[in-house]
């Protein structure tokens, strides 16, 4: 992430807008379970949200400078991967459920993206759910990304993408600046 991008995501302002209004959206009425993966934590917002609402908690972050920070802050509170949520270090089937936020356009390629969907419901039990949110595309989106990767989602495409990457029901809603997801692994 570029440094206009690092301190926005490490922001009070920011943590509190994840806290208050952008993920109880996004997992408005979506079951966690008690087991659950996060792709993409970087600085931990999400994940401060995420802990008190599941039993066990591992994340999933490629930026080894962001895997230091959560470590330090989480411990053994939660279970912190360095690797690419493309390329899953995680056995087939464990998770009840697979969160990410804010994360997929920073992923390079559509491809890539959609081979982060079959990962997450690789990894994924039957039944289990992969939710999440990023931000709708626009002019600012696209400055404070300036010299970094910005590969955003349009959110009219998603619902099929996600049934290609072989979930069986997914939903896609597009709120004020951000969408949201929730796609089911079928059995
Ligand atoms: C904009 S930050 C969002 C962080 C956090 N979810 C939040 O909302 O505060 C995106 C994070 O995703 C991570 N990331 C990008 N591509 C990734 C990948 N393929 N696998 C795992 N993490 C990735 C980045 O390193 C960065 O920490």
């Amino acid at each position: 992430m570029n440094l206009i991008h690092r301190r926005l995501c490490s922001s009070r302002k920011w943590a509190r807008a994840v806290e208050e209004q952008l993920l109880p959206w996004a997992l408005e009425d979506v079951s966690l379970g008690p087991d659950a993966l996060e792709i993409g934590p970087g600085y931990g917002a999400t994940t401060r949200v995420l802990l008190p609402r599941v039993r066990h908690l591992s994340v999933v972050e490629a930026d080894a400078s962001y895997v230091t920070g959560l470590r330090r802050e989480f411990g053994d509170r939660a279970e912190v991967l360095h690797g690419d949520g493309a390329a899953l270090p995680l056995p087939d089937g464990r998770f009840d459920s697979v969160a990410c936020f804010t994360m997929l356009h920073h992923v390079p390629s559509p491809r890539l993206q959609d081979v982060l969907f079959a990962e997450a419901r690789r990894v994924l039990r039957p039944g289990g759910v992969f939710a999440g949110c990023d931000a709708l595309s626009s002019w600012s989106f696209r400055l404070i990304h300036l010299g970094d990767t910005c590969v955003p989602v349009p959110p009219a495409t998603l619902a099929a993408r996600l049934r290609a990457a072989g979930f069986g029901e997914a939903e896609v809603t597009v709120g004020k600046g951000s969408f949201r997801f929730r796609a089911v692994r079928g059995g």
